[in-house]
């Protein structure tokens, strides 16, 4: 959590391997790998994920194919035969019904026309067919309705495991309703100013950034 501007965002692309970030200093130890060291796709087939606060729209490309394309280059990289079409439908449709996801949606182009909500949600559609061992949600929640938060946090919980991570940045302390955090970070002109648990959030609800950061 952290005020507009704190750096949220930059630090998941810089996290997910963006171009034309430039890092002064320090490693980012992810598995027992440095993560400066790899490629952003090699990030990704790692098992690094991030769902973007502003998904992008990608005219010609079908959300399905863009879909399976990512599950089998990331099979191939660990050594994994290709799922075939019925396989990677079954999964799809499945995955796809439990987010209550129409699965028409999925035959046009990725994110082109869809609502704000329906962006975020297939986001979380890919997250969960690629199950990731460190996802990293930017403000997954806002525009989402009542019912589309509750069934993406479940989706976030049901993924959960002692074998992955989560970094969810949010506004809303609503959203830590549904899903219950071990930590909250608060983040301010760039640094982590304050770490604490779940009660943190209700600080922060309280007193607001300003206060903590002051105090911090
Ligand atoms: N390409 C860029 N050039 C210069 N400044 C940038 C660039 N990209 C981001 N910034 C600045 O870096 C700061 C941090 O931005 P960032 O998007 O990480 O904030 P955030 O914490 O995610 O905020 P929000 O809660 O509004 O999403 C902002 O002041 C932003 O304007
Ligand atoms: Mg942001």
């Amino acid at each position: 959590m952290g005020p507009n501007g704190s750096g949220k965002s930059t630090l998941s692309y810089v996290l997910s391997g963006k171009d034309k970030y430039e890092i002064d200093d320090g490693t980012i130890e992810y598995n027992e790998k440095n993560l400066l060291e790899l490629d952003v796709d090699e990030r990704a087939n790692e098992g690094l994920f991030l769902a973007f606060q502003y998904p992008m729209e990608i005219p010609g490309v079908q959300t399905s194919f863009f879909l399976k394309t990512a599950i089998n280059s990331k099979r191939k990289y660990l050594g994994q035969s290709e799922m075939d079409a019925l396989e990677f439908a079954k999964l799809m449709k499945s995955k796809a019904e439990e987010l209550n996801i129409n699965t028409e949606m999925l035959k046009r182009d990725l994110n082109v026309n869809y609502s704000g909500g329906e962006k975020k949600k297939q986001e979380i559609l890919q997250m969960s067919m690629l199950s990731p061992k460190m996802a990293i949600l930017d403000e997954t929640d806002s525009g989402l309705d009542i019912d589309a938060l509750r069934i993406v946090s479940e989706g976030v919980n049901k993924l959960r495991n002692k074998e992955n991570s989560f970094l969810v940045i949010t506004h809303y302390q609503r959203l830590l309703n549904y899903i219950k955090p071990d930590f909250v970070h608060i983040i301010a002109d760039g640094r982590i100013v304050k770490s604490g648990d779940y009660s943190l959030a209700l600080e922060l609800e309280e007193k607001g950034y300003e206060e903590i950061s002051k105090s911090a």
